[in-house]
């Protein structure tokens, strides 16, 4: 359920650009603009809905989202599972139709491009998906799955790399050329992911829980190459995931999604020591916990519940139904994106009163690799 108020995040979004950008510093070059992004999935719901073709209503997996990523940076976003994060990425890249909005490259509206359109821009926008050995088809060899963007881009031959150098970019050898996907480990078919996703020399790429799944020293690997990859090659990350340790590693600025909107948009050092969102601060806060498995109970501790469904999300502050710090104002009333300067954006109608202590559990903002075990994961 929606409320006339949640139109008021759009109109301070857009009073927020004027003030220096959706979360980022007055005068930084944008090279991603996103406004307003809306995407809705239709909800057919029992046998009857489902033959008859009627809508139930609709999923609003992403409800009006505007922030802007800076060439050369990388923006972490994250948030609960099904808050929207993939769904976010997929439709700025064109991946899932939008409901609305806009979404700007260098100042080129992607939202509503044809798949023709979308050819030269895939060449600049790159993902790396969230199951890698899924998003790599199985039938076909490493070999030719690194040569493919060259084919469905029509790249000429002199502008290719060959399969030996992306493979050695990466880190893999020349043998790993002729094995299918499911003969890879899962370290190893991420590297190949990104060495596809990489092939085409992109500039922004949005990389998808990137560590997910990966034991603790694949994971490490993971990310120390994906920053050399980023110094190396100038290239700017949106970067997707539940855990807070590796965006503590790699990210400059933290975006917080929550039921398909933003709540906290801000640098990283000072979203990871003072976060001013209640709902940023829960995911903080969570206790380390070494075991993956109990963390996925541990947040719905700390938090109380399970995230709401974007199918009928709460009235006013969605998160007011889990917030320790709710009145009646969040319950009537959406807050909206407010901008504070400086790059720094927050939803919520309290947050100048609320004290929030320093987060109990921090993740570490280290210059080595963090140990994915270690921290909380959302
Ligand atoms: N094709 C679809 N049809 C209907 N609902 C969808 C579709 N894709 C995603 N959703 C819903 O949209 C919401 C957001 O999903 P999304 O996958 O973007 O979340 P996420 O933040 O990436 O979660 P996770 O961290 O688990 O990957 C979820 O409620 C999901 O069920
Ligand atoms: S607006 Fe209200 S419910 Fe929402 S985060 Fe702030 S205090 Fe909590
Ligand atoms: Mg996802």
């Amino acid at each position: 359920m929606s409320t006339a108020a949640d139109d008021t995040r759009t109109a301070t979004g857009e009073a927020g650009t004027a003030a220096g950008g959706a979360g980022t510093a007055a005068g930084d070059a944008q090279l991603l603009r996103v406004r307003d992004l809306q995407t809705y999935f239709s909800d057919r719901q029992g046998m009857i809905a489902r033959l008859t073709r009627r809508k139930t209503g609709e999923v609003r997996a992403v409800d009006g989202v505007s922030f802007d990523v800076v060439r050369g940076e990388t923006l972490g976003l994250v948030g609960e599972s099904g808050s929207g994060k993939s769904t976010l990425a997929r439709t700025v890249m064109g991946l899932v139709p939008a409901t609305g909005g806009s979404a700007l490259l260098d100042g080129r509206e992607l939202i509503g491009l044809r798949p023709r359109e979308w050819r030269p821009l895939r060449r600049r926008m790159q993902m790396i998906f969230q199951d890698p050995v899924s998003s790599l088809s199985p039938r076909f060899r490493v070999s030719f799955l690194l040569k493919e963007p060259y084919v469905i881009n029509n790249v000429p031959a002199e502008k290719q790399s060959s399969v030996d150098e992306l493979l050695t970019m990466v880190g893999l050898s020349s043998e790993q050329a002729d094995k299918y996907p499911h003969e890879l480990s899962g370290g190893q078919a991420r590297r190949v992911s990104i060495a596809r996703a990489l092939a085409l020399h992109p500039e922004v790429l949005f990389a998808d829980e990137p560590t997910a799944g990966l034991d603790v020293s694949a994971a490490a690997s993971i990310l120390n190459l994906m920053r050399d990859l980023r110094d190396r090659l100038g290239l700017t990350y949106v970067l997707i995931t539940h855990d807070l340790n590796v965006v503590g590693y790699f990210a400059d600025r933290i975006a917080v999604m929550y039921v398909g909107q933003l709540v906290e948009i801000g640098l990283g050092d000072r979203i990871l020591a003072h976060p001013r969102h209640p709902y940023t601060h829960a995911l903080l806060s969570c206790a380390p916990v070494p075991d993956p498995h109990l963390n996925e109970g541990h947040l719905e501790n700390v938090l109380g519940g399970e995230i709401p469904s974007p199918h009928d999300p709460p009235s006013g502050c969605r998160f007011h139904p889990r917030c320790a710090y709710a009145d009646q104002r969040c319950t009537d009333e959406a807050p909206p994106l407010e901008d504070l300067g400086d790059g720094e954006l927050v939803a919520c109608h309290h947050w100048r009163r609320i004290d929030l202590a320093p987060p109990s559990a921090q993740p570490a903002a280290a210059s080595a690799a963090p140990s994915p075990a270690v921290g909380p994961t959302v």
